[in-house]
């Protein structure tokens, strides 16, 4: 079979032409709807983490300030969450809807916020699972093309490959059909956005971008979960739920997300699912999913699994999580992996892997930099780092403030100008550039930073005390 390898991405609109059917039916789905351009937000007046906020048009207001609502992200299935763009650069907004309770609130990761953020960089991971033909730009934490991507919501050559060689000669080159792959390549179609563990560590010179359906999802990442005790795992997302349910485990590569999702039409196909596999079955007339893939009931996280996928005899409750060991998931874990995942999530146990990690690039060395002690030792890893990676943010950033403490404020400068090409609201660069400045520089890079965040307490008191 030849599979449309050297083909490139086209779009979902060229697949219309011929699979019209199949295009018109997806299009409604919750997956193709993931993300756009806002076109209108209904007007609401709200408080989320004790900030007040007011929705008018297409614009949030709080005190002090205002922003534009530019993209969305969620079908409003669960969720939606807002971005906005500034000269390309794109940051999450502080307030999220929330499908479930009919109500705004402050977005995951925003409820302890003291003052209103509008600062936290949309990278480029975020939209790959959550829109298609992602264009990040190069050297740029969280800037984009214009339009940031080329298709809305997750397309048809997400779950089929490239599609160019197949639309000019459909008898000549075949698409990737999941449904057709080996067990392995083919849930990794599904766990490319759907599989999240609690860290998910790319390869060596891989990135998750790199991704194709019909490849295989461990020779790009390494993704990890807890293990709690001796048998138990905290898992979270549906792949690792399923994983772990009796049906997985004795059933096997047969069962998969495709047994009982319909991807182009979203069709839930549980039921004949679970009578195919239970044929003596009790309850036969009855809803199997209701008893035995129970749904939570509040969701406040946008990515918290609903209806659980580990299929329970009876609705067991999970152990509470305490000290986390990291196992690999997917894929192995060496000691880079290991070491990355645990530095990932602020756990103490990074520094001995990554001591031992191999290679040691500069996703490694950036690490141990931020966990050295020793300042100058720390500078030097940090300038390893930007030798293979010149637009490092953290980096350019903390080698800075290094050649500052020096007095070396000429290069430390140069870093601090460099990090906020990568991302202009960088708050710790603008406050450091701001002092080592003149006053009437100071200022303007103020101003101008104050421009992306009004309301930093930090950057108006380093204002005021420029005075006049
Ligand atoms: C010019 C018409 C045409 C265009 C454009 C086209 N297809 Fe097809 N496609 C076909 C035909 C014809 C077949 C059946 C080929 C066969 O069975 O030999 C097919 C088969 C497929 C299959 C089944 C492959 C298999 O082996 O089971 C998939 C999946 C598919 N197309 C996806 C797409 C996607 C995605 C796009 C857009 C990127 C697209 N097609 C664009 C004509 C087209
Ligand atoms: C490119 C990323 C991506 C891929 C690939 C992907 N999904 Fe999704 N999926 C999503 C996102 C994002 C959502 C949430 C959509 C929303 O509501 O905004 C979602 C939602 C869903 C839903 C819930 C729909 C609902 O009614 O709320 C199901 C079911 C689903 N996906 C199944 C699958 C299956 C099965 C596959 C593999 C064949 C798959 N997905 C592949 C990203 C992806
Ligand atoms: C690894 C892939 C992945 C990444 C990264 C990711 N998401 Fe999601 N997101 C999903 C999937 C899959 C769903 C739907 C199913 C679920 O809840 O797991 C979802 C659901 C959502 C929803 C609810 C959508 C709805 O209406 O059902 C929102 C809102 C959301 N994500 C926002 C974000 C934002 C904002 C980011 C980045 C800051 C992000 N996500 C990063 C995969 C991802
Ligand atoms: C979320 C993943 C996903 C997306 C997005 C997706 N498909 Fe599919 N597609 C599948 C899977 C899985 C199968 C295999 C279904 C089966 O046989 O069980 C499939 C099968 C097909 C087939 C061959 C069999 C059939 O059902 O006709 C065609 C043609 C096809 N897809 C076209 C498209 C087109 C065109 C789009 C975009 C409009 C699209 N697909 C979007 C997952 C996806
Ligand atoms: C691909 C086949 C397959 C599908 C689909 C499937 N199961 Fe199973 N399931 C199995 C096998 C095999 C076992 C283990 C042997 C047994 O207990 O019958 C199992 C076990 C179970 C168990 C026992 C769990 C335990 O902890 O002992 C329950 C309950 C169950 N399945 C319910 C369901 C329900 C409800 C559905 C639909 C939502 C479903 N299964 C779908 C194959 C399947
Ligand atoms: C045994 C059947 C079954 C299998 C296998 C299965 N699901 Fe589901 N899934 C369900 C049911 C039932 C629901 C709830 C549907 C509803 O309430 O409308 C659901 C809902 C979802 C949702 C919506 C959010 C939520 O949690 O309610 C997502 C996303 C999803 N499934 C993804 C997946 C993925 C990814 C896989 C493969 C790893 C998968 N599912 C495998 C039965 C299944
Ligand atoms: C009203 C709730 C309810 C519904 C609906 C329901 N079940 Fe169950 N099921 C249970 C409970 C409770 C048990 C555990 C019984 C026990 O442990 O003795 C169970 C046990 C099972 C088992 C394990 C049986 C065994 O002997 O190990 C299977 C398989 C199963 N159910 C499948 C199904 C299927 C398939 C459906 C849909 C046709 C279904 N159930 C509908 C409540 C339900």
């Amino acid at each position: 079979m030849l599979l449309a390898a050297a083909a490139v991405f086209i779009g979902s609109q060229l697949c219309r032409h011929c699979h019209a059917e199949v295009f018109d039916a997806y299009a409604r789905t919750p997956m193709a709807r993931s993300s756009g351009r806002v076109e209108s937000v209904p007007a609401a007046q709200f408080t989320a983490a004790g900030h007040r906020y007011q929705i008018t048009d297409r614009t949030l207001q709080f005190d002090g300030g205002s922003s534009s609502i530019d993209y969305f992200i969620g079908s409003n299935a669960a969720g939606r969450t807002y971005l906005r763009e500034r000269d390309g650069y794109l940051f999450e907004l502080p307030v999220t809807w929330y499908a479930q309770k009919q109500a705004w609130d402050a977005s995951p990761g925003y409820e302890k916020d003291g003052e209103v953020r509008l600062t936290r960089a949309v990278e480029p991971s975020c939209l790959q699972c959550h829109a298609s033909r992602v264009r990040p730009v190069r050297g740029t934490q969280n800037r984009y093309g214009d339009p940031p991507f080329l298709e809305n919501g997750v397309s048809c050559e997400r779950c089929h490959g490239p599609g160019s060689e197949h639309a000019s000669d459909p008898a000549k080159s075949r698409m990737v059909n999941p449904a057709k792959l080996d067990a392995e390549r083919r849930d990794a179609v599904c766990s490319q956005c759907h599989l999240t563990g609690e860290a998910r560590i790319e390869r060596t010179g891989r990135t998750f971008a790199e991704y194709r359906a019909g490849d295989r999802l461990s020779d790009v990442a390494t993704y990890f979960v807890s293990k709690l005790g001796r048998r138990d795992l905290k898992v979270t997302s549906h792949v690792e739920k399923l994983a772990g349910s009796a049906c997985k485990t004795a059933a096997g590569d047969k069962l998969w997300c495709g047994t009982c999702h319909e991807p182009h039409t979203n069709t839930d196909k549980t039921q004949q699912a679970c009578l195919g596999c239970h044929a003596v079955a009790h309850r036969q007339q009855e809803r199997c999913a209701t008893c035995h893939m129970p749904r939570t009931r509040a969701v406040d996280a946008n990515h918290g699994v609903m209806t659980d996928h580990s299929i329970p005899r009876t609705g067991r409750g999970g152990a509470a999580p305490d000290l986390k060991t990291l196992v690999p998931f997917l894929g192995t874990g060496d000691d880079r992996a290991l070491g990355l995942a645990y530095a990932e999530l602020g756990d103490r146990r990074a520094k001995e892997f990554l001591l031992r990690a191999e290679p040691r690039d500069w996703p490694v060395r950036l690490r141990l930099a931020v966990l050295e002690p020793d300042a100058a030792r720390a500078a030097q890893l940090y300038e390893s780092v930007l030798r293979d990676n010149p637009f490092e943010p953290v980096a350019l950033v903390n080698l800075g403030t290094h050649l500052a403490r020096l007095g070396r404020y000429t290069e430390a400068g140069q870093l601090w100008d460099r990090a906020l090409l990568t991302n202009p609201a960088l708050e710790e660069a603008v406050l450091n550039l701001a002092q080592i400045r003149s006053p009437k520089d100071a200022r303007v890079l103020l101003s101008r930073y104050l421009e992306l965040n009004p309301v930093s307490r930090k950057a108006r008191a380093a204002l005021a005390k420029l005075g006049q």
